[in-house]
């Protein structure tokens, strides 16, 4: 941190928030609200005679509410650049201004008010890091009601040599060393209930980290770790876990079902051993909660902003999980640390690492190349109405429709799903590669001759195309009657190419793509879930069976399901009359 804020060629803004993001890869424009901190931070030299001056005391958030600070503070000792803040809800002001008259170099202000400040950036590297459970919702631990019951992130704090307690360990309620100390493992992970389903990724290994500090301090410490499962995966990681064992920390298969406070102030938990398959009581001097990771505070704000994607559990989802790892469904936008999901140390420099090159690779050429599947406007055709902006993903379309200019793609944000030509009314949109000429060819040549016997389905490129290889390569029997036409994505499924398809004799169509959520352009599939619904609408009102238009979700790797979809589709076709195929003939 403290070579960044040295660097020449990096500016820091620190105590700032994102508040707006436009433009596209090598041209973002980020407009940043940065925070007053009343303190002039190039004047300032942290002497720190304001803070002994300030007569406000606060909890100190970074040593999560166990020392305090005072209104005027430095956030955290290692904080770059290191200069005082004052936060301006607890301080006094000008009734007080202790900390003025005690600052030698004039450096406090309290007419500074916040900075608009805009950057032009050529990519971004979303790092936002994440947030721990709050456990107040899961009170059978009893963090609300019991002192000695800590989380994993107050008991780092505890046993830091510049924590409040200078690396004592002691127990907040009497200030006494415990003798014995509890781990809970997967507070609020691994819960469908409660917190997130997903696993935090290093709690296992914090835990066995701490109980490896505590017995290099406290060899006679009692320690037991309750726990589901350890995931001990890393390089190096089991050998920590056994040496963790071998020094006498106990492992206890079984989560807590209660836990009271006895007079003492100690702590008795109740557990189901799940090796012994009996109920055990644990007396425990300490409890220590290790908390499961969220996304940081904001994350679907700054998604908001920059058109990401977000998994169900809320992090950042990349582009693709193994070749893009790093990388944003918007081009330009790299991922870095637990912004994508939690990550330990180690795994958060490597993919820092890794968004810092792939932005460097693409700056340093000066000039991108941009895929030719791109979406093109036809001015003569374009009536401005605006739709092709409105479901573009990427904001890569510009429309004045007041001034009804024809649509501008700006072909380096667009990332050719073809969402916007489907949607077009007036045709005025051609996707190359994909264009309505060469997907209307191929449903007349596969429905040429007869028609009747064919299932013609419309697979993106992504997820749907690569399950049906993956069905193939498996040796999956289906239906040898299926025709698949493939599209980059579900979201190009123009409504005239399935009443083609229908005009043409085909008896069941099936619009096919990735489930909702991970489709390859943001949420391009969203649209087509509308652009199904109305037609479904459509075939009711001309009384024609809606069944005879499926959409199905089918993943790369569900080459199962995708088999069993085209048996499902030809078991449908089989219910189709020759009447009802006549009914959408031309
Ligand atoms: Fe598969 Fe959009 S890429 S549905």
């Amino acid at each position: 941190m403290t070579d960044a804020g040295r660097h020449p060629n990096i500016t820091l803004h620190t105590l700032a928030e994102v508040s707006e993001v436009g433009g596209y890869v090598g041209n973002f424009d980020v407009e940043i609200v940065k925070r007053a901190k009343y303190v002039d931070e190039i004047a300032c030299t942290s002497c720190g005679d304001c803070a002994v001056a300030c007569p406000v005391v606060f909890p100190d958030e970074f040593n999560e509410g166990l020392g305090s600070r005072k209104a005027i503070h430095i956030p955290f000792p290692q904080a770059v650049p290191s200069s005082y803040l004052v936060n301006m809800d607890e301080c006094m002001g000008r009734g007080c201004s202790k900390c003025m008259d005690a600052c030698d170099k004039n450096c406090i202000d309290f007419n500074m008010s916040d900075d608009v400040i805009r950057e032009k950036a050529g990519t971004i590297v979303v790092a936002t890091g994440l947030e721990p459970y709050d456990p107040r919702a899961m009170d059978e631990y009893g963090y609300t009601r019991f002192e000695n019951v800590v989380t994993s992130v107050e008991f780092e704090r505890l046993v830091n040599a510049g924590g409040p307690t200078r690396g004592e360990l002691v127990r907040p309620k009497d200030r006494a060393l415990p003798k014995e100390i509890g781990f809970v493992q997967c507070v609020g992970s691994r819960s469908r209930r409660r917190g997130g389903e997903h696993c935090s990724n290093i709690c296992c290994m914090n835990t066995i980290k701490s109980t490896l500090i505590l017995k290099e301090h406290y060899p006679d410490m009692d320690i037991k770790v309750f726990y589901m499962d350890i995931r001990a995966f890393g390089k190096g990681f089991e050998d920590l876990y056994n040496r963790s064992r071998k020094l006498g920390v106990k492992y206890l298969r079984g989560l807590p079902g209660s836990v009271e406070e006895l007079p003492d102030g100690s702590l008795r938990v109740a557990v189901e051993n799940m090796a012994t398959a009996r109920v055990e009581f644990h007396d425990l001097g300490m409890l220590v909660l290790a908390l499961g990771l969220n996304p940081a505070q904001g994350t679907q704000q700054l998604q908001e902003k920059l058109g990401l994607q977000l998994t169900p559990d809320g992090f950042y989802l990349e582009a693709h999980p193994k070749l893009l790892p790093v990388d944003a469904a918007t081009r330009g936008v790299f991922y870095a640390g637990c912004a994508e999901g939690p990550k330990d140390i180690k795994e958060s420099v490597t993919q820092g690492t890794a968004a810092a090159s792939r932005a460097v690779r693409l700056m340093h050429k000066g000039e991108i190349s941009s895929e030719p599947i791109t979406a093109m406007v036809v001015p003569d055709l374009c009536n401005a109405c605006g739709l092709c902006a409105k479901v573009c993903p990427y904001n890569a379309i510009t429309v004045d429709v007041k001034k009804k200019t024809p649509a501008i793609v700006n072909t380096a944000a667009c990332a050719g799903c073809g969402t916007c030509g489907a949607e077009c009314r007036a045709d005025a949109i051609v996707l190359n590669h994909f264009t309505d000429d060469q997907i209307n060819t191929q449903t007349d040549a596969m429905l040429e001759t007869r028609p009747d016997e064919k299932i013609v389905v419309f697979a993106c490129n992504w997820c749907s195309y690569a399950g049906a290889d993956f069905a193939g390569v498996s040796r999956l029997q289906y239906p040898p009657n299926v025709r698949l036409i493939r599209t980059m994505c579900s979201g190009r499924v123009d409504e005239k190419f399935i009443w083609r398809a229908f005009e043409n004799g085909a008896p069941v169509v099936l619009v096919s793509g990735c489930h909702i959520g991970d489709c390859h352009y943001i949420d391009a599939n969203k649209w087509t879930v509308k652009r199904v619904e109305r037609i479904h609408k459509k075939m009711a009102k001309k009384g024609i069976r809606p069944e005879r238009l499926q959409l199905s979700w089918i993943s790369a790797a569900e080459g199962v399901r995708f088999a069993k979809v085209m048996e499902e589709m030809e078991t449908l076709r089989r219910t189709v009359t020759s009447e009802e195929i006549q009914q959408t003939m031309v």
